[in-house]
Order: C-alpha cells, then sequence, then structure tokens
C-alpha cells in the first residue's frame, strides 16, 4: 500500500484522516517518520501555511505527503482568530484558554455567524496541490461536548443543531471543513 505522510501527530486529526484515506492509502505520522520539529507557521494564509508544512517534510525526508492548517473566522471578530486559531489566547496553544477567550470576545455579539477553513497541501511525485474545506456555522453562547478538539465544543454547523463536540467522528467528517478538503485529497488520489 503507497504510503502518505499527514504532517501532524494531532490524533483527532490522524484518526479523521484514516477513515477517509485510510482504505487505499498508508497514512503515516510526523512521530512515525521520526520527526519532532515545531514547524513554524508564519504564513498570512492558511494556504501558506499548509505548503510550508507540506515542503518541511518533502525537503527533508524527501516523502510524498500532506499537511493542513484550519481557522475558524468569526464574522462579528472580523474573520478573527483566522490564521492565529491555535494562537488565539497566547503562544501556548490552550483549546481551553482560546475558547474562553472566543466566548468573552463574543458576549455581546447578536450575530454569531462563523465558519471553519482548512487547506490541505499535498506533494506528490514533486508537484504541490492545494485542496479547501469550508463549513458555515455559529458560535453557541456555551460549550457542549466532549468529543473531538479545539472550538468543537462552541461551534454549531448549520447541517445540525448540535455542537461538533456532540457529534461522533463519522458525523463531523462528513460535513467538518477538514473531512471536506480531505475528501477532495482522496477524490485527486483515487483519479
Ligand atoms: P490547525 O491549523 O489544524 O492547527 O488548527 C488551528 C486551530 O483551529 C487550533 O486551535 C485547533 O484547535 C483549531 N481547529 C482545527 N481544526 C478544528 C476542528 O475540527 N474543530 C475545532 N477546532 C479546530
Amino acid at each position: 500500500m503507497k504510503r502518505l505522510v499527514f504532517a501532524t501527530n494531532n490524533a483527532h486529526k490522524l484518526e479523521e484522516a484514516r477513515k477517509i484515506l485510510g482504505d487505499r492509502l498508508e497514512i503515516v505520522s510526523l512521530e512515525e517518520i521520526g520527526c519532532n520539529d515545531d514547524i513554524p507557521e508564519t504564513a498570512p494564509t492558511l494556504e501558506g501555511n499548509a505548503l510550508i508544512k507540506a515542503r518541511w517534510i518533502h525537503d527533508r525526508y524527501g516523502l510524498d505527503c500532506f499537511a493542513d492548517d484550519t481557522g475558524l473566522m468569526v464574522d462579528a471578530l472580523n474573520g478573527a482568530p483566522g490564521v492565529m486559531s491555535a494562537r488565539y489566547a497566547g503562544p501556548a496553544h490552550d483549546s481551553a484558554a482560546n475558547m474562553k477567550k472566543l466566548l468573552s470576545e463574543m458576549e455581546d455579539k447578536e450575530d454569531r455567524r462563523a465558519h471553519f477553513s482548512t487547506a490541505v497541501a499535498l506533494i506528490l511525485d514533486d508537484q504541490e496541490y492545494v485542496f479547501e474545506g469550508r463549513v458555515d456555522g455559529v458560535i453557541s453562547r456555551t460549550p457542549a461536548g466532549t468529543q473531538g478538539f479545539g472550538y468543537d465544543p462552541v461551534f454549531i454547523p448549520d447541517e445540525s443543531g448540535i455542537s461538533f463536540a456532540e457529534m461522533d467522528a463519522d458525523a463531523k467528517n462528513a460535513i467538518s471543513h477538514r473531512g471536506r478538503a480531505m475528501q477532495k485529497l482522496a477524490d485527486f488520489l483515487s483519479r
């Protein structure tokens, strides 16, 4: 089976990717190729950051790989936290702190519209490709659910009345930003 590195060590993302791509590809994490680098995410766009991560692995390890970058864009906050979503409350990448800050910034906002966007960058046979996925929804007033990760407890997609953290992995995958981008990747790879 062909191997493809997914430039992440996030267990939730790996599980999501293996569900979508795992029947035709062996998806390998950074840890599994012995990469412990803290890959810098310094680009001003999701696509730019996804490409930085994919190129990092391709340049150093010579392996085919893909990488993703996601942002939560909130209308009432002019698109924030956006590309800064992981570091919204500071450099610690602390999801609980990020969510707390988001709910506090949103406290007096009636407009709760938001969307997640994901860019997936693939490097295959030295060629670069980018796939995008998006899901629209609203920011809830209180967190709900224990599944998933990141901002899942406060994001309610339009397609369902419950938060991402209240959905099982398959239900989230079917409509999520990353699920949609990964499905485009899967469709491309099966051509
Ligand atoms: P990353 O680019 O995937 O590292 O994501 C950036 C930020 O968005 C991190 O704070 C993640 O926790 C958050 N994030 C990414 N994907 C999801 C998701 O599927 N649900 C909720 N939060 C997410």
